[in-house]
């Protein structure tokens, strides 16, 4: 049944303005908003349906200026609003009015008022209610991962929570299955016989762009490694699954996940690295040290930087380190999976003056797969040189968030996190986060526009 109602919880907020309208304008371009879909924003501005509508306005001219201006007007017309607050049943209510088909409630909630929205949205007539998407962070930590959890699955089941999380709509993540159980070129090299290991790269050349409020108490280990880059191991890592769908697609990731060996604090102290980026400059623009940045806590040594070696302890991975490296303000965007395969046993060219071993890189934006070879060189055919084999792959049609609000208006999970699956995430990450709150290792610190921390990190 299709979706007449959109409710967003958080209507005013960061994250409505800058993915979830641009998405939604998206989809109306594309024609896949259905025509008597309402959307109603709920938040606690006192405003009135113009007020928001020129808020939505503003912010769909600022983010997705390339989208023709009959579409944006057209979304903003759409547009209703319920001034008050998320958790008050009554609010909620007059949001969903007495409307009786599928609806979706968007919560773009920060964690301290996602209960409290929850309980309320349980407390209303539930009949004929659809989907609830959850956006990250799904927790703070596994405890509060747990109870989100627990309160969830108290009221709803489990198939209708949507725990998104925007990297499972990059066509290029969802290609890493295609190119790994598609061609049978690849099977039987993928595991440690043949493989060194796996660097799982997200650089990025933004900085804390007005982010403070949300990012000061996170870091770059809960932003970024705690969900997505161990949704990219687990594309990278998992057993096949029997079929793409909701159940079988997510066993396989959380059957993964429950091999990943948890730190110790020995092995998070030799295995991990945490800085903080202090002033510089990244081309013409300059930035303050992190800790000068508006909103900052700078007691809180909140990373910007973080980067962490995994191991999955089954036959396949034993021994293979999976290193995740993530960081703001760093010299260049590099967003990559890299799987660098061993070195031949016993080569037939000799050692000296070999090319580097095989590798396989999918580079995310721009998207294009790379095969790093060696190969026949121009003069003499037994003197081997590096050569590469590039493809550049499809451009995405609709932006991961675009591509992952259909799959939640269609009420098909496949691509959501699901409730055990955030959980194994939290109990990865746990020991790392508790070492370092201890303050170890300690913080290191990288001039912005750098390639990153010196002294401790990988090679990657
Ligand atoms: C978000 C993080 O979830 O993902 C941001 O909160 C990060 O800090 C972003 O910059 C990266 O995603 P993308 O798709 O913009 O590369």
């Amino acid at each position: 049944m299709t979706v007449r109602r959109l409710v967003i919880l958080g209507a005013t907020g960061d994250l409505t303005g800058r993915y979830l309208l641009v998405a939604l304008a998206e989809l109306a371009a594309a024609g896949f908003l259905p025509d008597d879909l309402a959307v109603v924003g709920v938040a606690r501005e006192p405003w009135h349906e113009d007020r928001f509508r020129r808020h939505a306005a503003e912010r769909l001219a600022r983010y997705a200026p390339a989208l023709p201006v009959h579409v944006r007007d057209g979304l903003v017309g759409r547009l209703s609003y319920v001034a008050g607050d998320v958790g008050d049943p009554a609010v909620l209510a007059a949001a969903f009015g007495s409307h009786t088909g599928r609806s979706l409630a968007y919560l773009a909630l920060p964690p301290s008022v996602l209960a409290p929205a929850i309980e309320a949205l349980a407390s209303i007539d539930s009949s004929g209610r659809g989907t609830i998407v959850v956006e990250k962070p799904f927790g703070t930590d596994l405890a509060s991962a747990k109870a989100l959890n627990e309160l969830l699955h108290r009221h709803f089941p489990e198939e209708a929570v949507f725990r998104m999380d925007h990297f499972l709509g990059k066509q290029t993540v969802q290609n890493i299955l295609g190119v790994r159980f598609a061609n049978p070129l690849f099977l039987p090299a993928w595991n440690r016989e043949h493989v060194l290991g796996v660097d799982i790269v997200w650089d990025e050349t933004v900085a804390l762009e007005g982010r403070a409020g949300y990012y000061d108490r996170t870091g770059a280990l809960r932003d970024m490694i705690q969900n997505h880059l161990l949704q990219l191991l687990c594309l990278v890592a998992m057993e096949r699954p029997d079929a793409l769908n909701e159940k079988d697609l997510r066993d396989s990731k959380v059957e993964l996940l429950q091999r990943v060996r948890r730190l110790t604090a020995e092995e998070v102290w030799a295995s991990s690295t945490r800085a903080r980026y202090s002033a510089g400059a990244i081309g013409d623009r300059h930035l303050p040290d992190y800790a000068e940045e508006q909103g900052v806590d700078a007691t809180l040594e909140t990373e910007t930087f973080a980067e962490v070696t995994l191991f999955v302890d089954n036959d396949h991975w034993h021994g293979v380190p999976f290193r995740l490296r993530t960081g703001k303000a760093l010299a260049t965007d590099r967003r990559e999976i890299t799987i660098r395969f061993r070195p031949p046993v016993d080569p037939v060219f000799g050692h000296e003056g070999d090319p580097p071993p095989n590798q396989l890189v999918f580079q995310l934006g721009p998207d294009r797969m790379v095969l790093d070879l060696a190969l026949n060189g121009a003069g003499d055919p037994f003197c081997l040189e590096p050569a590469e084999l590039e493809l550049t792959l499809a451009p995405q049609d609709l932006s991961a968030y675009a591509r992952l609000l259909v799959e939640a208006l269609e009420g098909d999970p496949a691509l959501a996190i699901r409730g055990d699956e955030a959980e194994e995430c939290w109990r990865i990450v746990e020991p790392i986060v508790a070492a370092w709150e201890k303050g170890t290792p300690p913080l290191l610190s990288y001039p912005a526009g750098s390639a990153g921390p010196e002294g401790r990190t990988g090679a990657c």
